[in-house]
């Protein structure tokens, strides 16, 4: 499903128009820009007999309308105009969309000059109604109906295929430009959220490293492969421990994207890519353990960055890894006491087989600090804890540095993707020193959970480089009743824009 800018307000084949109205906050009437004698008679009949006010999310649909030479009319409200921010125009696309769903309309307009009105940065504004409309198109069907033979056969029924955003006046140099880049960022987090709806079994480390590479084609994104054989050599202790109870060869993906100047420090990116935690040895609870397929959205999630940003041109050198494996019990498995050598030489005595992201983590963090860069982020399903500390609409953030924090959090103001700052400090370092090793994987009580984790992966990074940690363990699938553009039960795809913002404020 796509939106095109179109200039003119001429109903052709367009079966449904949609009109934005707001709250005007001390009438509690709808307030509207400038419209036809059609469209205004509709706003008043919507207000005196239907009680419309314009308010956040509300929605009236008028079949057979009739009206500036379109079939229905959609009224849509924006809310009180003080609170229209681009994320408040994001959840306006997902209404839209939901609407014109809900109605099966398969041919559809746009009143476009009736949310501009109510924006400042237009071309923002326009930006966010992209993401929000084509966000809330993104379906997992590819498992479905695999009996029927032909595309034919399957999509019997007409869809919404395209939504024409109509402008009075042509749209400007900057309205498109923002346009294409919300296709952009939109086609790269779908990606993402592509790569953790596929099952264990469909989405192998082996699989999610050939996607890589077929998706990097033509995009100027240098795509290398390593395999077990090569993580070996590389000493990658941590990735080598997890990976051991599995019959599936493990991976280590490298993008490099040089858009920077030459000799110019990278940003490194780093995600988990355990595509089934089962715990190992450690071995989990049956209930909710098939959720355990969304392991890797936070290497998914670096995936559909690295790919953005090669797309969008981003004037940085940028680094993205992602170690992937899965951690199965088995004859071979890790077990708890098992000692192991990191990437960076620490040994790490493994005391719970199922704390496995850090152990694969480090070993990439590690790599990632070699290559000097002069930022690092890491994104990871790490705990349950953060679930428990931050629910599923904030994803926790890990820093020491407050004015990479600062960056961080006016890149998730961008992007509408809300982040919430969380301790790490020397006392959660204490918490995981080995008693036999340098390291242990857990610590010894069983608070702070999610800050003892980001302590240890603190040790595979050191403290020269500007670090942070994003534990996405809550926010990765199933958001929608927080973030309504997601799928209701689904992978969200959650930090590819904010990671694309921040990325671009370097
Ligand atoms: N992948 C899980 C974390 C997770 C749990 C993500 C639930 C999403 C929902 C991680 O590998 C894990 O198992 N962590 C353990 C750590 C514990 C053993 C210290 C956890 O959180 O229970
Ligand atoms: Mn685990
Ligand atoms: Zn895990």
């Amino acid at each position: 499903m796509k939106v095109v800018l179109k200039k003119g307000l001429k109903a052709t084949d367009l079966s449904t128009l949609v009109v934005f109205a707001a709250k005007d906050s001390k009438s509690g009437k709808p307030i509207t820009a400038k419209l036809s004698t059609d469209l205004n008679a509709i706003v008043s009949a919507a207000q005196q007999d239907f009680g419309f006010t314009g308010d956040r999310k509300e929605t009236l649909f008028f079949r057979l309308a009739n009206a500036d030479g379109f079939k229905n009319v959609a009224l849509v409200g924006l809310g009180s105009t003080a609170k229209l921010d681009n994320e408040a125009i994001r959840v306006a696309g997902s209404v839209v969309y939901g609407l014109l769903k809900s109605h099966k309309v398969t041919s559809a307009a746009v009143h476009a000059d009736s949310l501009l009105k109510f924006t400042r940065a237009t071309d923002q504004a326009v930006g966010a109604l992209t993401e929000g409309i084509e966000l809330s198109a993104y379906e997992f069907t590819d498992l479905k109906n695999l009996n029927k033979k032909s595309e034919k056969e399957k999509d019997k029924k007409p869809t919404l295929e395209q939504v024409s955003l109509l402008f009075s006046a042509a749209p400007s140099a900057a309205i498109l430009k923002a346009h294409k880049r919300a296709e952009i960022l939109v086609e790269c987090q779908n990606f993402t959220r592509w790569l953790g709806d596929n099952p264990g079994n469909y989405m192998t480390p082996t699989i999610l490293a050939n996607e890589t590479v077929k998706a990097a084609k033509g995009t100027g994104l240098k795509v290398t492969v390593w395999d077990k054989a090569r993580i070996k050599k590389e000493s990658f202790g941590g990735l080598l421990a997890v990976t051991q109870g599995s019959d599936e060869d493990p991976r280590f993906i490298i993008m490099e994207y040089n858009g920077g100047g030459k000799g110019q420090a990278p940003i490194c990116f780093v995600g988990k890519g355990l595509t089934f935690d089962t715990g190992g040895i450690s071995i989990k609870p049956s209930a909710s353990m098939e959720e355990m397929k969304y392991d890797m959205c936070g290497g998914a999630a670096v995936i559909g960055t690295m790919l953005a940003l090669a797309r969008l041109k981003v004037k940085v050198n940028v680094i993205g890894l992602v170690p992937s494996t899965e951690n199965m019990p088995g004859p071979s498995a890790l077990k708890p006491g098992d000692v192991y050598v990191g990437r960076n030489g620490k040994t790490v005595e493994v005391f719970n087989t199922d704390a496995e992201g850090r152990l694969i983590l480090g070993d990439a963090l590690a790599y990632g600090a070699e290559r000097k860069p002069v930022a690092m982020f890491d994104v990871a399903t790490l705990t349950g804890a953060i679930l428990v500390a931050l629910g599923n609409t904030y994803t926790g953030v890990f820093t020491r540095d407050r004015k990479l924090m600062k960056r961080i959090q006016d890149a998730s103001q961008q992007s509408g993707e809300w982040v919430w700052p969380m301790p790490l400090d020397d006392f959660h370092v204490d918490d995981i020193k080995g008693t036999h090793a340098d390291l242990v994987n857990i610590s010894g009580g069983r608070m702070a959970g999610s800050s003892t984790a980001a302590a240890f992966l603190e040790e595979f990074v050191g403290r020269d480089i500007p670090w942070a940690h994003f534990d996405i363990a809550g926010t990765a699938w199933n958001v929608a009743h927080r973030f309504p553009y997601n799928p209701k039960k689904g992978a969200s795809g959650v930090m590819v824009r904010t990671f694309v913002d921040l990325t671009e404020s370097f």
